[in-house]
């Protein structure tokens, strides 16, 4: 506990097109969550080189991805947002907490295996311990609460793995923590191969929606989602693409499964994307305005970055102060 409430961090990365997954999955908790906890939202820029990045591409994208933030309802005066790169502890942590790391744990990690197979030709160091700089995301803020879909669960798990391992070597240091996955909408699918997770890297485009796309391409993307021949909406394993039709609509409007399976009762399938389309809609026009409007305020969105880089960095060096004297780093002369 870093003051006397508890303590949320999340991050997103600034590649690619966002899409609704991001979305649903994390950044809509972000902002539920954001009233009870000294929240800290990072833009992890440094996550980003672990594949290669245009320069001005990136920056521009971090930047969108910082308004993307405030416009879905985060109060940049309450929580913290911050870029990662802004807060060199990121990096120190990271090095320290890669000396507490194994090589087998890291060899498991499913996301490694997936982006070194996509990248065969730049399977870089920084790509394998990635999920080591995301622990450090995480234990330098004292986290008792990391918001993730269920494709980070993994990474989450060797977090907590290492900062146990370290404090059974020196004694309290991290606090451990949990991951919060909302009930609905912690894994959207892919609209063309409901098998699969939307992702923003997909190659076809109708397979994601895209935070940005506009609301015709939304209503045609659903429109061409993949289902079966059931005929029959219903929200079972067996129906993939119809369960993820019925989460996304049930996570832009609030409904229940069970009243939105009630709802579509002896109704047809092109009704059912209509509504599930509108229902997106209805969540990313208003998302769309304000990110546009906020882009125009410059002055506003500079003097963010100075103040919560600046206050992130100050938490940080807490934690940071107290590995270094845990590992036995000599004393700064001041
Ligand atoms: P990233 O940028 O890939 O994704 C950001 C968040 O979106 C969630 N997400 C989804 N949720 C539901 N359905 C989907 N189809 C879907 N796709 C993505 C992700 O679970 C994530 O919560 N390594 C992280 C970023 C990170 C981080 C951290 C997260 C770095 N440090 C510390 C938490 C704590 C990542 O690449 O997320």
């Amino acid at each position: 506990m870093l003051d006397d409430r508890k303590v949320l961090f999340s991050g997103m990365q600034a590649t690619g097109n966002l899409t609704l997954g991001n979305y649903l999955g994390a950044l809509k908790n972000w902002v539920k969550l954001s009233d009870d906890y000294l929240c800290f939202y990072s833009v992890v820029d440094m996550h980003s080189i672990t594949v290669r990045q245009d320069p001005a591409t990136l920056r521009k994208r971090a930047r969108a991805l910082m308004i993307l933030y405030i416009a879905a309802g985060i109060d940049p005066e309450k929580a913290v947002i911050y870029f990662q790169s802004h807060v060199s502890a990121h990096a120190e942590l990271a090095w320290i907490l890669d000396c507490y790391t194994y090589m087998g744990e890291m060899n498991r990690m499913t996301q490694f295996k997936d982006k070194s197979a996509k990248h065969a030709d730049n399977i870089n160091v920084g790509l394998f311990a990635y999920p080591v700089l995301m622990a450090a995301d995480i234990l330098l803020y004292q986290t008792d609460l990391v918001p993730v879909g269920i494709d980070q669960m993994q990474h989450l798990e060797i977090c907590r793995d290492i900062a146990m391992r370290f404090n059974n070597i020196y004694g309290p240091t991290f606090t451990i923590p949990e991951a919060y996955i909302g009930k609905v909408g912690a894994k959207i699918m892919s609209l063309q191969d409901p098998l699969k997770k939307m992702s923003k890297s997909d190659e076809n485009p109708n397979a994601s929606i895209y935070l940005m796309d506009d609301p015709d391409t939304i209503r045609r993307k659903f429109k061409r989602a993949v289902t079966d021949s059931e005929a029959c909406i219903a929200y079972r394993d067996e129906q993939p693409g119809i369960k993820n039709l019925l989460d996304i609509y049930c996570a832009c409007t609030g409904t229940g499964t069970a009243d939105a399976v009630k709802a579509f009762e002896g109704r047809g399938y092109g009704e059912l994307k209509e509504a599930v389309g509108e229902s997106v809609v209805a969540v990313l026009e208003p998302l769309q305005k304000r990110c546009a409007e906020l882009t125009k305020e410059k002055d506003y969105i500079d003097g963010i970055i100075k103040a919560n880089a600046e206050k992130a960095a100050y938490f940080a060096s807490k934690t940071l102060r107290k590995v270094h004297r845990k590992i036995g780093f000599p004393d700064r002369i001041r």
